[in-house]
């Protein structure tokens, strides 16, 4: 069996397209939205990601009010730029891109962004939602995975999925997520013993653990789904996921490549949040 690869970056392409039509409804009662995008320091892959967020932007038609700021940010800076952000009727999402330089508190920047602008998902309150069952802005990596799932036509009723990585960002609310899904959800992560004892009895995979090509062939039950969140470097300084996607190919049933799976749709997802923002906000 060979795996088929499932085409993220096609996927958020259309997604993003298909956000215009919801941006001009937006257009035509009174507000463009506007999405805020907060920079702190000269971190290489954040400028990378946040200039990707600003062309996806672009592309649906929302505004991007960008907002780059020095390494030497104090918190108290920071904060009152959140607090300006909250107030300002242009911006329905605000985007603090993370890593924070390690002076400044991501929990304590991240909690000060009101709920209804908190695209991210990432605010104390949006988690709390998740865990609950109640409204709030999902995290844009696990909602996209969820996105990549539905297009790779797997269901997770009645499946067993194993998320590897328990982070705040993905792993804990991808498993809840697929839960939600009913999904018999396994969490493991970098301190699992024997973790191909775990993952062999998955019918999904998502890695979120940050280790290059962890993931091996014989870790995987033949026709299995495989998520890949990773982005690392291997040993010749190549971009690559938490999988070896060229040894999973002959077992699993299908497979997102890295570049061009997960990353492009938690930045669809970001968009889509944004769009979301301002319809709850004019009862849409
Ligand atoms: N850094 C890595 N991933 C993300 C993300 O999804 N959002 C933000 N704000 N920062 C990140």
């Amino acid at each position: 069996m060979t795996a088929t690869l499932i085409d993220g970056k096609g996927l958020a392409a259309r997604l993003t397209d298909d956000l215009k039509a919801r941006v001009a409804r937006c257009e035509a009662a009174g507000h463009k939205p506007g999405l805020a995008v907060v920079l702190v320091g000269e971190n290489p892959a954040s400028q990378v990601y946040v200039r990707n967020k600003i062309r996806a932007c672009e592309r649906a038609g929302v505004t991007s009010i960008e907002h780059r700021l020095p390494e030497s940010t104090t918190e108290a800076e920071l904060l009152a730029l959140i607090h300006d952000l909250n107030q300002d009727p242009m911006v329905d999402g605000i985007l603090v891109q993370l890593p924070l330089p390690a002076h400044l508190s991501a929990d304590l920047v991240i909690d000060a962004i009101s709920p209804e602008k908190d695209v991210d998902g990432f605010h104390v309150q949006s988690a709390g939602s998740l865990l609950t069952g109640r409204p709030g802005f999902l995290p844009c990596t696990p909602y996209g995975v969820m996105k990549l799932l539905e297009e790779a036509g797997c269901d997770p009723n009645g499946k067993h999925a194993v998320v590897v990585g328990r982070s705040n960002i993905v792993g804990k609310p991808q498993a809840l997520l697929l839960l939600e899904k009913n999904a018999t959800v396994t969490v493991a992560h970098s301190r699992t013993p024997d973790l191909g004892a775990v993952t062999r009895q998955a019918d999904i995979i998502v890695m979120a653990v940050g280790r290059a090509k962890m993931l091996k062939g014989d870790m995987v039950k033949p026709g299995a789904v495989i998520i890949d969140v990773g982005m690392n470097r291997d040993e010749n300084g190549k971009l690559c996921g938490d999988v070896d996607t060229a040894d999973v190919m002959e077992v699993a049933g299908a497979v997102t490549p890295v570049p061009g799976g997960v990353g492009p749709m938690t930045i669809a997802m970001l968009i889509t949040n944004t769009v979301e923002a301002v319809e709850r906000r004019l009862g849409l």
